[in-house]
């Protein structure tokens, strides 16, 4: 992570160590894959093991609303990913897990901030803008299928995060251009009305060598169906990892192993001497594609089943499950209604 966009933060009363909160929300769009897991969910896992800091995280059902899921669909996406997150160490005290939905400080906190959002802001955010592109390109109306979900997404982000006051906000690179957005906001409203109120947010922009290549060496991602599924059952994750796309060196010739999907892999999950020695054997020759397969199922399983334990457990215990959610949604609810009591005040409402 890199500290990308550091703001000078406003130091509020005396020299007192103020704890530091961190936010960031997952979209229950899909399964989890080990790149989602490696590049966001782990690294906020390790920001998390510091219990000096505050972390609130959240499944982002409101934003998910604007690709219109099967409501079903959602309901049980959203729970696994609850699930998923707090089985990937984030079931810790200082970890406030919640659902976006069931905070209604922020949708509120969104439509207070749609009159401080120029509409000229939201015509540039990516997601919007590639659309109506799309629509040209295809000769339709620019504006065909984009609902009024998709066009304030960033409007809604910068809500989830001034809301809860977020000092840091850890996100993958995509959702620079959205941080940014919502810093402008939390500006334009101290400007306009009473600084102070909102707090401007840093963003922790995830590395971009720490992307992931897929199963067929691209980076890997549901757009491009190229995923290893990260809860998947031992079974279905070894036939993953044996379609991994790998050139047709026979196994006694020199490969290099900057090149190869599989090295890339390892790298993330073995152990430096296990790697080392593969990364040798390549360079001299007499290693098949095979054999290191066979390896990185067993290394990348060693390293999830604890993770896939936990997920299962918390699955078939939903009292469990919607006792922890219902923690952190009181949490997080506390601390966004106080936001949103001193916003309001500060537009005159
Ligand atoms: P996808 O590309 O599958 O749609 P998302 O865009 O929903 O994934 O990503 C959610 C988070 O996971 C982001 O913070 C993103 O940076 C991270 N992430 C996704 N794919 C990878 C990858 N291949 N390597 C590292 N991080 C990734
Ligand atoms: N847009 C983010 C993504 O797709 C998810 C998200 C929603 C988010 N609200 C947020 C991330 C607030 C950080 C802070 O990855």
């Amino acid at each position: 992570m890199t500290h990308a966009t550091a703001q000078p933060r406003r130091q509020t009363g005396a020299a007192t160590a103020r704890r530091t909160v961190t936010l960031t929300g997952v979209q229950p769009t899909g399964d989890l894959h080990l790149g989602n897991y490696v590049g966001a969910i782990r690294p906020l896992a390790e920001i998390a093991a510091d219990p000096a800091r505050d972390v609130y995280v959240f499944v982002a059902d409101l934003h998910a609303l604007n690709s219109r899921p099967d409501p079903a669909a959602l309901r049980e996406r959203s729970r696994r990913l609850a699930a998923a997150l707090l089985a990937c160490g984030l079931d810790r005290p200082n970890v406030h897990l919640y659902r976006q939905s069931r905070v209604p400080a922020v949708a509120r906190m969104a439509a207070l901030l749609s009159n401080v959002a120029a509409k000229g802001l939201l015509n540039r955010a990516h997601a919007y803008k590639a659309s109506v592109a799309a629509n040209v390109a295809a000769g339709r109306d620019p504006d065909h299928s984009v609902n009024m979900g998709l066009y304030s997404y960033p409007l809604l982000m910068a809500a989830d995060i001034l809301a809860l006051g977020a000092d840091e906000v850890p996100v993958g690179a995509d959702q620079a251009q959205h941080l940014e957005i919502a810093v402008d906001l939390a500006q334009q409203f101290s400007r306009t009305y009473r600084p102070g109120v909102l707090r401007e947010p840093r963003a922790l922009i995830a590395e971009p060598t720490a992307t992931l290549p897929g199963l067929d060496g691209r980076k890997m991602s549901k757009s491009y169906d190229n995923m290893i599924t990260l809860m998947a059952e031992p079974n279905v994750m070894s036939k993953q990892i044996r379609r991994i796309v790998t050139d047709s060196t026979p196994p006694e010739q020199p490969k290099d192993p900057d090149r190869c999907t599989l090295i890339a892999l390892l790298r993330t999950f073995a152990d430096p001497r296990t790697v080392a020695a593969f990364e040798t054997r390549y360079r001299t020759g007499g290693v098949g594609y095979g054999e290191v397969k066979q390896l990185l199922a067993n290394v990348i399983d060693a390293h999830v089943a604890p993770i896939r334990n936990r997920y299962h457990r918390l699955l078939s215990d939903p009292a469990e499950l919607d006792a922890r959610l219902a923690k952190g949604e009181q949490h997080a609810r506390q601390r966004a209604d106080r936001t949103l009591a001193e916003t309001m005040a500060a537009m005159g409402l």
